[in-house]
């Protein structure tokens, strides 16, 4: 095995920050010292870098199937903007048909992971219930090491759960020690509202936020804080996008309830203003929940830094424009979704670190350990001796503009295009 000696580099872990030299055996990290450590090893100047965990992005839809076709990143795509971004493992799901064992579903989305280059888990979605279910959640907690189990309250006429079905999902998954990641949209309310836009002619892709306003998340986010209550299930809320729900998350965790918030960069830093235009201008922008008023930002980042927001994900799931355009005469056939895995790392760092946001060590508790700890990633989130742990250097100083498309993706278009980043993850293989 290769031994390195990097010196001088600053280590950023969740709780410190600290300069030191740091001697790797191949991946494995066998010491690190303040005071120096003397090698034969390689050297590798770290003065003026930041040697931290690799991220890890808790939510990410690779090949993922739809009616426009599956989202057009693979496993093995994905995993090589992973890599090159600064990510080193990835949450993906699986989507059982209804009817369908999750079981059965997961094992055959288990062989697709297989192409990745990174570790992979996977969130096991809930898209139909009968008791049956309880069982099969139990021997994918115990046999899997499933720790998550998907419930979309949108969607409900493909995957979604009804509320009294979700509420039986809840309490299977809190009896048997799993967590519910909930994608919070009231289903119902979505359908009535596509349909009332469709009937009116309202089928541009400007409608698609008025289908899915603020309150259709919030007051999911409240209905689904209540079964908390009752059932004690943990519940991870994916890709919250308002105010309103970032406050009432705050205030459940304040009361003691089990739940974890997650925000996506998209949120963060682009707004409703994209979906004024062409169609060919706001298709790219076609996710759910949509881009929000540019005033959620703060909240949202204030969420993120008192935590009451414990991860940042990318939500990974482009189309490209020829698939977008399923929706050219209907916004409901829009496949939604954004790409991201390639920039989350150096989005949070240059519009979070350095906008002076939060702080690094927070950089790394959103992008890393806190997902690390929720989603059990041993050996991920901290830099520490002894440990085969993946981790990348940063270099703060690189600077790119985003440009049309994605590197390390077969998307078309790029709605982080003309933002600035700064800072550059290097894998250590490299040095
Ligand atoms: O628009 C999104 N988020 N597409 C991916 C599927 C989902 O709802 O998370
Ligand atoms: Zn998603």
């Amino acid at each position: 095995m290769n031994k390195l000696l990097i010196k001088n580099i600053e280590i950023i872990n969740p709780d410190r920050t600290f300069k030191a030299d740091v001697l790797f055996d191949g991946d494995k990290i066998v010491q690190i010292s303040e005071n120096g450590i003397q090698s034969e090893a390689n050297v590798y100047d770290g003065t003026g870098k930041y040697l931290i965990p690799a991220g890890i992005d808790p939510h990410v839809h690779l090949a993922l199937p739809t009616p426009a076709g599956p989202s057009c990143d693979d496993f093995e795509m994905g995993s090589k903007a992973a890599i090159a971004g600064g990510t080193g493992a990835l949450i993906d799901f699986v989507t059982p048909k209804r009817g369908q064992s999750l079981i059965e579903a997961t094992k055959a989305r288990l062989k697709e992971t297989e192409a990745s280059s990174i570790p992979i888990k996977l969130h096991v979605g809930i898209t139909w219930w009968d008791d049956s279910l309880d069982a099969e959640i139990q021997t994918l907690i115990k046999d899997f090491g499933i720790k998550t189990f998907k419930v979309y309250m949108a969607y409900l006429d493909v995957i979604g759960l009804e509320v009294p079905q979700m509420h039986k999902a809840m309490e299977s998954i809190a009896k048997h020690g799993g967590i519910m990641a909930l994608h919070a949209e009231l289903g119902i309310e979505i359908l009535k509202l596509q349909y009332d836009f469709i009937q009116d002619g309202k089928t541009i892709a400007f409608y698609h936020q008025w289908s899915r306003p603020p309150y259709v998340e919030f007051e999911a986010v409240e209905k689904a804080l209540l079964m908390v209550e009752f059932t004690k299930c943990p519940i991870y809320f994916v890709h919250l996008s308002t105010a309103e729900s970032v406050q009432m998350i705050r205030e459940a965790k304040a009361k003691g309830l089990p739940v974890y918030a997650e925000t996506c960069p998209h949120y963060l830093l682009l707004d409703d203003e994209k979906y004024i235009g062409p169609f060919r201008e706001v298709a790219p922008y076609i996710m759910s929940p949509p881009l929000r008023p540019k005033k959620n930002q703060d909240a949202l980042w204030a969420g993120l830094k008192d935590g009451t927001i414990d991860t940042i994900s990318t939500d990974h799931c482009p189309f490209t424009l020829q698939q977008k355009s399923a929706g050219i005469n209907d916004f409901t056939k829009i496949p939604n979704g954004v790409g991201g895995i390639y920039h989350r790392m150096g989005l949070i760092y240059t519009y979070g670190v350095l906008e002076n946001r939060i702080s690094l060590n927070e950089w790394i508790k959103l992008s890393s350990s806190n997902a690390a700890e929720i989603f059990d990633f041993e050996n991920y989130g901290k830099i520490e001796e002894g440990k085969d742990e993946p981790v990348f250097i940063w270099d703060p100083e690189p600077e790119e503009v985003i440009g049309d498309s994605h590197p390390f993706s077969n998307a078309d278009t790029n709605v982080y295009k003309d933002l600035k980043i700064k800072g550059k993850a290097i894998k250590i293989s490299e040095l």
